[in-house]
C-alpha cells in the first residue's frame, strides 16, 4: 500500500499499531481514532509524523463524521473494539455496534475504496464442528461476540467493499491479551498459573500480514474470511512452551480448570476458502509463533494484560 489516506479506528491497539508499523514508510497518511480503552497513546508517539491522532470514541457520531470530512480517507481499517469488561454490555454495544455503524455510514458518504474489519472467532459461539468453516452459522453468546457479530452484519449489508477477517489468535508485537503474555508475566514473577481446558489456534503476525497485503488491493475479493493456521493447540501447550522458553523447573503441575461459561472449549478456524481465494497459507508453526512472541517480550516487556473472559473464583 503506497500513498493512501488510511483511517484506522483503534489504531493504538495491537493490530492497528502493527499495521501502521508495516505501511508507515510508504507515503501513506494515517488518521487514528482511539479512546485508549485497551491501549496507550504513547504507542503512537514512536511513529513518523504522517499520523494524526484523535482521542475519542467511534460511538461519538459527530467526532467520526468530522474526522472523515477533514481526512477524506481512501481506506478504512476498523480495528476498534470493546471487550475488556464482559459485564459492560452497554459499552460493547456502543463501540462494537453503534460505533461500527457510525464508521460504516461515514465510509459510505466518502465512497472509500476498501473497508477492512476484524472479527472475533467468538462470533461462532460454541461451534457445531471443528475446524470451523466459513459457512458455519454465526451464533455468539457473549457480550463481545454478540456485539461484534451485529457490527459485522451491518457492514456486510452496507454495500461497502468490506473484507471482514475472522481471526485466530494473532500473536506479535504489542500483544497484551490472552495466555501468552499472562503466563510470561506470571512465571517470570514467580507467580502461580492455571490453564483453562481449551484449544485455540495461534497465527503469527507475519502470516497475518502476508494475507493483509493481499486484501488491501483494490481488486481483491470482498466478504468474510477465516484467518488461521487451521491447527489447534491447548492452553497447556502454550504454558509448556513458555515454561520451556524461560527454562523454569516447576515444583507442581499447573492446574487445568474447565472453561468458564463465557468462553468456548475448542476454537479452531478452517481457512481453506481463504487459502484458495487469496492463494495464501500460514507458514509459521506453533512453537515458532510462541517463541517469536516471547523473544519480543524479552526485549520490549508486556503492557497491561486485558481479557474478554472473567477470571475464575479465587484467582487474582
Ligand atoms: N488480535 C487478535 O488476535 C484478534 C482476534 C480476533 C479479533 N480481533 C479484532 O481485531 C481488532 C483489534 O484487536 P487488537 O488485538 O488490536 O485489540 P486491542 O485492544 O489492542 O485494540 C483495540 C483498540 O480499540 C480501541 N478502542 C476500544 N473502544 C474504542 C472506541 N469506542 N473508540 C475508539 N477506539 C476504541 C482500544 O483502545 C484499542 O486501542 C478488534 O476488532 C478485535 O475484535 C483481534
Amino acid at each position: 500500500m503506497t500513498n493512501q489516506r488510511v483511517l484506522i479506528t483503534g489504531g493504538a491497539g495491537c493490530l492497528g499499531a502493527n499495521i501502521i508499523d508495516r505501511y508507515g514508510e510508504n507515503g501513506n497518511q494515517y488518521l487514528v481514532i482511539d479512546n485508549f480503552a485497551t491501549s496507550d497513546r504513547a504507542v503512537l508517539e514512536g511513529f513518523s509524523k504522517s499520523i494524526q491522532v484523535i482521542e475519542g470514541s467511534v460511538y461519538d457520531r459527530e467526532l467520526v463524521d468530522s474526522a472523515f470530512d477533514k481526512f477524506r480517507p481512501t481506506h478504512v481499517v476498523h480495528s476498534a473494539a470493546s471487550y475488556k469488561d464482559p459485564d459492560n454490555w452497554q459499552e460493547d454495544a456502543n463501540t462494537n455496534i453503534d460505533g461500527t455503524i457510525n464508521v460504516a455510514k461515514a465510509s459510505i458518504r466518502h465512497d472509500v475504496r476498501r473497508f477492512i474489519n476484524f472479527q472475533t472467532s467468538l462470533c461462532y459461539g460454541i461451534p457445531n464442528e471443528t475446524p470451523i468453516p466459513i459457512t458455519h452459522p454465526v451464533q455468539p453468546f457473549s457480550s463481545y461476540g454478540i456485539s461484534k457479530a451485529a457490527g459485522e452484519q451491518y457492514l456486510l449489508m452496507s454495500g461497502l467493499p468490506v473484507v471482514s477477517l475472522r481471526l485466530a489468535n494473532v500473536t506479535g508485537p504489542r500483544l497484551s491479551i490472552g495466555p501468552i503474555p499472562t503466563f510470561y508475566t506470571r512465571l517470570k514473577a514467580g507467580k502461580g498459573c492455571f490453564c483453562s481446558d481449551s484449544v485455540r489456534d495461534f497465527l503469527d503476525m507475519s502470516d497475518f500480514f502476508s494475507l493483509f497485503d493481499l486484501v488491501l488491493q483494490d481488486d481483491a475479493p470482498t466478504g468474510v474470511f477465516n484467518v488461521s493456521t487451521g491447527k489447534g493447540n491447548t492452553i497447556k501447550d502454550v504454558f509448556d512452551e513458555v515454561v520451556k522458553y524461560l527454562g523454569i523447573t516447576l515444583k507442581t503441575e499447573v492446574p487445568i480448570i474447565p472453561v468458564g461459561a463465557d468462553d468456548t472449549p475448542i476454537m479452531v478456524l478452517d481457512a481453506t476458502v481463504t487459502e484458495k481465494t487469496f492463494n495464501w497459507k500460514a507458514k509459521v508453526d506453533f512453537e515458532q509463533t510462541i517463541k517469536k512472541m516471547l523473544q519480543w517480550y524479552d526485549v520490549n516487556g508486556v503492557a497491561t494484560v486485558y481479557s474478554h473472559v472473567k477470571k475464575p473464583e479465587g484467582q487474582e
